[in-house]
């Protein structure tokens, strides 16, 4: 059995003082709860009040991005040690928003993977097609390049420490939600090409995250479906009655 995870990718939204105010809130909700994975994402200026807040929690802290290096002169970047010294545990490579305004490849989301694994951070790899790619009946091939591309060299036993996350480009931010037939496809599929690249126990193992518009009403449909293990949360994590709400969903 997968257990379930769901994270909350607050992107580029609340300050210090917001941020605080929303993770009291979840964690007053979510107090003791074990039965699903929780994770809360904020901007790296929050990390260390949110995770000083998390401490003794069953609420984990990820973080949005990483630097592939480990430190030296990258300006702009933050490395692993800066993350785990905060008491990180989750990091988010490619998301969408960082391969389309910032030109991150495959090539880059792997070295990022890489040393995410190899310092014990477990990374939240997504992938997704954009609404031309689905139109013209290319969701296959895109989604199947980035999972090979971004999760090149991986051992089955690493596997044990990845989340992927699927979400079609089109549904983020959208309103527009895959339909849990549409998602629960393209989840199977993902399942298929790991199980092809490492083997049937890691492919079993392995969760796999819907995102795109999930919310506190779609959320349990798409949750029970046999190949989606949890969400990737953006707009209706940025409050606690709507995180708190899909969290639920997957009890
Ligand atoms: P929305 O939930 O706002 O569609 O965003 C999804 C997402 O990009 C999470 O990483």
């Amino acid at each position: 059995m997968r257990k379930k995870i769901i994270a909350g990718n607050w992107k580029m939204n609340k300050t210090v003082a917001d941020a605080l105010t929303l993770v009291k809130g979840i964690q007053a909700e979510l107090a003791g709860s074990t039965e699903v994975e929780v994770v809360v994402c904020p901007p790296f200026t929050a990390l260390k009040s949110v995770g000083d807040v998390l401490t003794d929690s069953q609420i984990k802290l990820g973080c949005q991005n990483m630097s592939s290096e480990n430190d030296g002169a990258y300006t702009g970047e933050i490395s692993h040690t800066m993350l785990k010294e905060l008491f990180v545990k989750y990091v988010i490579l490619g998301h969408s928003e960082r391969r389309q305004y910032y030109k991150e490849t495959d090539f880059w989301v792997n070295k990022k993977v890489k040393k995410a694994l190899e310092t014990n951070l477990r990374p939240i790899v997504c992938v997704g097609e954009k609404l031309e790619e689905r139109e013209a009946g290319n969701t296959e091939k895109v989604v199947e390049a980035q999972v090979r591309g971004s999760l090149a060299d991986i051992t089955a036993e690493q596997f044990e420490n990845v989340v992927v996350a699927y979400e079609p480009v089109w549904a983020i931010g959208t309103g527009k939600t895959a339909t849990s037939e549409q998602a629960q496809e393209v989840h199977a599929f993902i399942r298929g090409i790991i199980r092809d690249m490492v083997g049937e126990k890691a492919a079993k193992g392995l969760r796999i995250q819907y995102g795109g518009s999930m919310k506190a009403s779609n959320a349990k449909e798409l949750l029970s479906q046999p190949d989606i293990d949890g969400g990737l949360i953006g707009g209706a994590a940025l409050e606690a009655r709507s995180f708190v709400d899909i969290v639920k969903a997957g009890l």
